[in-house]
């Protein structure tokens, strides 16, 4: 494979969605190997202390870059932490000329989280049916959920969650860090939640962030619900273990979620409050009925424009 493919590969995993957009990653080439490692510079201990979200990031990175490697005609073979090399995912790619490509590799640049307010429209039957039934890890699994008890469950957990998380101070801190409030800071660093990206105006840092520590929970929690009950429907996606592994499978599930539901110009956005706050997290698991699986992502589908695109740093910076 020549480099300039590798790195084309690499720069498809790392349009991957992560966690504030930290971009926890780092990417070691060795021959036709690659080995993609946590960036712990890049962790979030207040929302994610157990570095959950962080491997559940790696695992989308991971899914990118397996189709990427395929659209290039390689097949992945994918060590999960490998005992003599633990911290890593460790990647082999082997030739495989007439391997097909994969459609979800077109959906990789179209696939955004998208904040904005749906338009109430339902997902037609058939194309519901290629979410409910895309291709899982083992022991993931893919809970649909669109009746409207369902619905106000969620909405609970969320709400919950947004209460919990908007009156900690931590959690404010940690969040407005990554906040880029305006177009110098976002392409200063190419990293973080650009406040465009979720139809924010651009402010100078003093003003946004005197404006979000006033703001406060309650309009979070009203204009959460709205964003929740304007989308076609909630998913979770869950798993049996709880573990580095896991969290990457649940990963690598949901990025394949997220790019067929782009192939099919359906929306998503996370609603992770409820997986985030420990007690919240577990009553989840009841009320929606998961029986011994452990809720890892929550998310909202549906039908919106397009939102602007949220930046990610160059491939040199990734590497090692
Ligand atoms: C594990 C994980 C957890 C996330 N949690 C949230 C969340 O709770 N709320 C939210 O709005 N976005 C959440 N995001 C979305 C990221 O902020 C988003 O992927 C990032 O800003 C990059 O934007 P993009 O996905 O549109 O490319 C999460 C992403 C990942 C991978």
């Amino acid at each position: 494979m020549s480099q300039d493919t590798l790195i084309e590969i690499i720069r498809c995993a790392t349009l991957a969605p992560s966690g504030h957009n930290t971009q926890p990653w780092k990417f070691a080439l060795q021959g036709q190997t690659v080995r993609i490692l946590p960036d712990f510079t890049r962790r979030l201990p207040v929302v994610d202390p157990d570095d959950r979200e962080l491997y559940i990031s790696l695992g989308c990175a991971l899914e990118n870059l397996r189709l990427a490697a395929q659209q290039n005609g390689f097949q992945s073979l994918i060590d999960y932490f490998p005992a003599e090399d633990s911290d890593c995912l460790r990647v082999k790619l082997q030739s495989e000329p007439t391997l097909p490509a994969d459609p979800l590799f077109d959906a990789i640049a179209r696939r955004q989280c998208t904040r904005s307010e749906y338009n109430g429209k339902p997902v037609p039957p058939a194309d519901l049916k290629r979410l409910v039934e895309l291709p899982l890890e083992a022991d993931v699994s893919l809970n649909i959920f669109s009746e409207a008890g369902q619905i106000d469950r969620l909405v609970e957990a969320i709400n919950a969650g947004n209460r919990q998380q908007f009156t900690n101070p931590d959690f404010m801190d940690e969040l407005i860090t990554w906040i880029r409030f305006n177009e110098a800071e976002a392409t200063r660093t190419q990293d973080g939640l650009f406040s465009r990206c979720s139809g924010n105006p651009t402010v100078p840092r003093w003003i946004g962030k005197l404006f979000l520590k006033m703001s406060g929970a309650d309009s979070t929690v009203k204009s959460d619900e709205k964003k929740v009950r304007s989308s076609a429907g909630m998913a979770v996606i869950a798993t049996q273990a709880d573990d580095r592994a896991a969290w990457v499978k649940a990963g690598q599930v949901y990025e394949r979620f997220a790019l067929t539901a782009a192939s099919m110009t359906v929306r998503n956005a996370f609603m992770n409050q409820p997986v985030e706050v420990p007690e919240l997290r577990a009553q989840l698991q009841n009320s929606m009925d998961l029986g011994a699986a452990r809720p890892q992502l929550v998310l909202r589908f549906g039908y919106a424009e397009e939102m602007p695109r949220s930046l990610r740093r160059p491939v040199n910076q990734v590497t090692a």
